[in-house]
């Protein structure tokens, strides 16, 4: 083997060790982990590399994620859940804490790629009734002030991700931009605090929740087609929802000081069941819609340039509350099992979304309702809500995947749905007689019943990862002999 050819690869290791060091450029992703049966971090890791993502977005700082994600470059932004506001609000002791273990111990002995921790999630939202209005700016002030105590301040940066209903237009225009009048003392608190420490602020855009929301919203101007009818602003043409938003927070943020704080996307996405307006189609065409209107570097009409966004989310999460709508499980780009939804180009990949490998899943086998049994049975009806209760029910109602199904189908599908969350227990398929263990796929059309993956348990993703690492080391190894012989 030639000198060149030795040179060439050696500089092939090192444009992509550089690489996996330096870009923070693409798209990002939330991972989400509210799941009945979650994939092992490895798998998503994994996943996350094929798919050429480079940035994802935790809600909190669970070890055996940051571990996985340990030396495989991949920015991190840590979380720090509401519920801790309070505690890391009263006391700066317990911030230390918290950025020793969560973040300091992860950079130097895991090798974490963390850049930023988002104090709290959506705190200001109106569902929590003010809850948190007061404990989120002193726990930012001490997360802030224990990364700078732990020498960290320039590495990693405070964030709080906020909805984007902490601002509003008098005007109804992106220019009548300010903070809600009720929060907005609260609000430039934060931002202040931001803007001293070189920190960006993060928001939550979402057109399917005005969709959702308000009937009369113009669906159009959800898409990035350019279908709508613009919305004129002082001679600026607005398209989209989404620029318009993005833009209503640069004047809300410029009107009051800081018209040139760096602003994140921290959530963006389209669910695909659940409601009428979430479906396969329009999340296909939101997201990719997003991709093409942001990978440009284009930007919006006030801050032009790359746009900075994680979307939401990266792969469903049966778990979640419900509160908000059925949809609230359905925001996966990937099925809870790491198979792609829909065709969707990030940039990254010649082939789409590369599904994720090394998934393991139960028999290829199915609850239904028992075919001789009785509608008209008495059990019929407890049974169905005790299933949904602790199953996952959201596929069916209305204009959703499942929409179509006949009564024994639905019934089949909410008795499934529990089989499966409880990992084919026989005894997780009796409901009073009713139900019985199919080996024939009950789906039809959209309606997907589903098979569970087998549940994860930390300590065999660990021992997976050790013969990873042993195979990583004797792989560079190779190269190296192979390379100075
Ligand atoms: C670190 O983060 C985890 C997960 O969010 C949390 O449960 C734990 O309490 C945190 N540790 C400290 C010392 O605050
Ligand atoms: C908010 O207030 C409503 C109505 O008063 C109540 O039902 C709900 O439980 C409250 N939520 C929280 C998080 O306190
Ligand atoms: C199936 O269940 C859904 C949700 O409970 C319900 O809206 C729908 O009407 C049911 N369909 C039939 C045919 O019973």
């Amino acid at each position: 083997m030639g000198i060149f050819s030795k040179a060439f690869v050696l500089l092939l290791v090192l444009v992509s060790l550089l690489y996996m060091v330096f870009s923070v450029n693409g798209i990002g992703a939330n991972w989400g982990t509210q799941a009945t049966h979650r994939l092992p971090p490895d798998v998503v890791v994994r996943m996350l590399r094929d798919n050429g993502i480079q940035k994802v977005k935790l809600f909190d700082a669970d070890y055996d994620t940051l571990k996985a994600l340990g030396k495989s470059g991949i920015e991190v932004m840590v979380g720090i859940p509401n519920d801790m506001l309070a505690s890391l609000a009263g006391s700066m002791k317990a911030a230390e804490k918290w950025v020793s273990k969560n973040v300091s111990s992860h950079l130097t002995t895991n090798n974490v790629n963390i850049r930023y921790v988002a104090v709290g999630n959506e705190p200001f939202l109106a569902t929590y009734n003010g809850s948190f209005l007061r404990t989120t700016y002193p726990a930012l002030q001490n997360v802030q002030a224990a990364l700078i105590k732990a020498g960290l301040s320039n590495q990693v940066k405070v964030t709080c991700p906020l909805n984007a209903d902490v601002y509003a237009s008098a005007s109804g225009l992106p220019s009548g931009g300010d903070f809600r009048a009720d929060i907005h003392d609260f609000v430039l608190q934060i931002v202040k605090l931001l803007s001293d420490n070189g920190a960006p602020f993060a928001v939550n855009i979402y057109p399917f929740i005005s969709l959702y929301s308000d009937p009369n919203f113009p669906i159009e101007y959800a898409f990035f087609d350019g279908n709508s009818s613009p919305v004129n602003d002082g001679g600026t043409n607005y398209y989209n929802m989404f620029d318009a938003n993005h833009d209503t927070l640069v004047w809300a943020l410029q009107k009051n000081g800081f018209g040139n704080l760096p602003i994140i996307i921290g959530e963006i996405g389209w669910p695909t069941d659940g409601d009428r307006n979430a479906n396969l189609n329009y999340a296909q065409r939101f997201n990719q819609g997003f991709m093409s209107h942001t990978t440009g570097g284009k930007g919006t009409p006030m801050r032009p340039g790359p746009v900075d966004a994680y979307l939401f989310s990266l792969i469903d999460e049966d778990a979640k509350s419900i509160q908000p709508g059925n949809f609230e499980r359905h925001w996966g780009v990937f099925y809870f099992n790491g198979q792609p939804k829909y065709s969707l180009n990030l940039g990254t990949t010649n082939s789409g979304l590369v599904p994720a490998s090394g998934v393991q899943t139960l028999e290829q086998k199915w609850c239904i309702f028992r075919p001789n049994a009785k509608l008209d049975d008495p059990q019929v009806a407890p049974t169905v809500s005790y299933a949904c209760a602790l199953g996952d029910c959201t596929s069916l109602g209305y204009q959703t995947s499942c929409g179509s199904l006949d009564v024994q189908g639905n019934i089949s599908y909410a008795y499934n749905s529990y089989y499966q969350i409880n990992n084919q227990l026989d005894s997780a398929c009796k409901f009073e007689g009713l139900a019985t263990v199919t080996r024939s796929d009950p789906s039809v059309g959209s309606c997907k019943f589903q098979i569970q993956i087998k549940p994860y348990y930390g300590g065999a993703a660990q021992r997976l990862r050790s013969i990873q690492k042993t195979l990583c080391s004797i792989l560079f190894l190779v190269l190296f002999l192979w390379t100075t012989q």
